[in-house]
């Protein structure tokens, strides 16, 4: 039995309106004097690259990244930032745009090439400082230690993790995510919510069987992130349809800013589990969103996952909003799956794998390749067979 855990965060946090301001103030305390600013055409358009150059002009940009980042997307950006020799790489977007300004960091301190940093903490030392602005209220990519790019020849997404890629410095202005259009808000927001309730339901850290000598950036459910993650899921319930519906209610965007973020801290310490390494597979073969995937497979795993987990349930449900006075536990657990669907259905986001144009003979190869992410099965509270993986695959087909 393990009786320690430990948590980490991105090196300061700036929360708040007009926080993107502090931006010069941020960089003279990291000693930086020639940033590099990595974002994408769309919030180049919608004018949020124009703000942050009012704050920091001529500042050498690479403005290409695309949703869901492919490798090539990656090794452009870090020719582009090389030419450059910048001392602190800004990601200013949402997990897309901020995770390759991760792998850029990575790649301009230690070179080689992304694939060679997939998995857990293959980065050997600190990297170029990372300041994280996010423009979208879901990945928490702004405190994580996780970049996520598409290996377009694998089929799969994959994911690099190290404590050396949490940013030094995160800008969360609320404001950057008014712009944000209804899908990607949905979409976004119920990534945060199941980063949440994958931290707050994932293996005890007591009880996470961790083998001597191999390493793993997950703790495992803990006090803190166990905080964070209730904190979350509250604002969420509160916040996450407004945000959608009404995308200039700035109360529903500054709660999801901050939910998105306590949703990033208590994932990236405690964990994730069964629902991305579900969506992982299915992402790469439709190019849905990643909070799309995930919002669709997150009932259909917490069904599984439930028998683990029914008090953890039954407590969500009632941060969701429901009421589970008299209940038998068992039911009142399952009140938690209601209501995320529920939510789900809110936000418009498609209740079925076909919807997502998957076909039904894709489904063996997604649970094989699902059941090799081990550092996500065993920190799920029940560590599934593949039959297992392959099952809820068809009762959310
Ligand atoms: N690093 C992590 O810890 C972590 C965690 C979860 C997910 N991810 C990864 O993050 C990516 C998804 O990130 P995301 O959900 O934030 O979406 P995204 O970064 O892919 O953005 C989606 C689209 O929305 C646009 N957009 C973003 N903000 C906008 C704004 N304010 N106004 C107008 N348009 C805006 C973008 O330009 C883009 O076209 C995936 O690759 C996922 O795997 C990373
Ligand atoms: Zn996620």
């Amino acid at each position: 039995m393990r009786t320690t855990f430990s948590f980490s965060s991105s090196g300061r946090l700036i929360f708040g309106n007009h926080s993107l301001k502090q931006l010069p103030q941020t960089l003279k305390f990291l000693g930086a004097q020639k940033p590099f600013l990595i974002s994408d055409p769309v919030l180049n358009r919608v004018g949020l690259v124009q703000q942050v150059r009012e704050q920091i002009p001529n500042c050498p940009m690479f403005c290409e990244i695309g949703p869901e980042p492919t490798l090539a997307m990656i090794l452009d950006a870090y020719h582009a930032a090389q030419k450059h020799q910048p001392d602190a790489i800004i990601g200013l977007g949402g997990g897309s745009n901020m995770d390759a300004a991760k792998l850029v960091s990575i790649l301009l301190t230690h070179g080689g090439h992304p694939k060679d940093y997939v998995g857990e903490e293959k980065v050997p030392g600190p990297v170029v400082p990372i300041i994280a602005i996010p423009t979208t209220a879901g990945t928490g990519s702004e405190v994580s230690l996780a970049a996520v790019f598409t290996d377009t020849d694998a089929g799969i997404k994959v994911s690099t993790l190290s404590e050396y890629l949490r940013p030094k410095m995160a800008l969360v202005d609320p404001l950057l995510t008014l712009s944000c259009p209804p899908k990607v808000s949905a979409d976004s927001g119920m990534d945060a919510l199941v980063h949440a309730i994958e931290a707050f339901t994932a293996i005890d850290y007591q009880k996470f069987p961790v083998p001597d000598g191999a390493v793993s950036v997950y703790q495992g459910k803990n006090p803190l992130a166990d905080s964070m993650a209730e904190q979350a899921i509250k604002l969420i319930a509160r916040h996450l349809v407004r945000a959608v519906q009404q995308g200039d209610d700035l109360i529903a965007r500054e709660g999801m800013a901050l939910a998105a973020t306590l949703a990033g801290l208590a994932f990236s310490n405690a964990a994730v589990a069964l629902v991305h390494a579900m969506e992982y597979p299915v992402g790469a073969a439709v190019h849905c969103s990643h909070g799309e995937g995930n919002a669709l497979l997150l009932p259909h795993v917490m069904r599984f996952n439930k028998p683990a987990r029914l008090k953890e349930f039954a407590t969500i449900a009632t941060w969701l909003g429901e009421d589970i006075s008299g209940l038998p536990l068992e039911e009142a657990a399952e009140r938690a799956i209601v209501a995320v669907d529920r939510l789900r259905e809110a936000v418009k986001i498609p209740a079925r794998l076909r919807d997502l144009k998957v076909q039904p003979e894709q489904l063996p190869a997604f649970a094989q390749k699902a059941i090799s992410i081990t550092r996500l099965m065993r920190v799920n509270p029940i560590y599934p067979t593949q039959e297992e993986i392959e099952a809820i695959y068809k009762s959310a087909y």
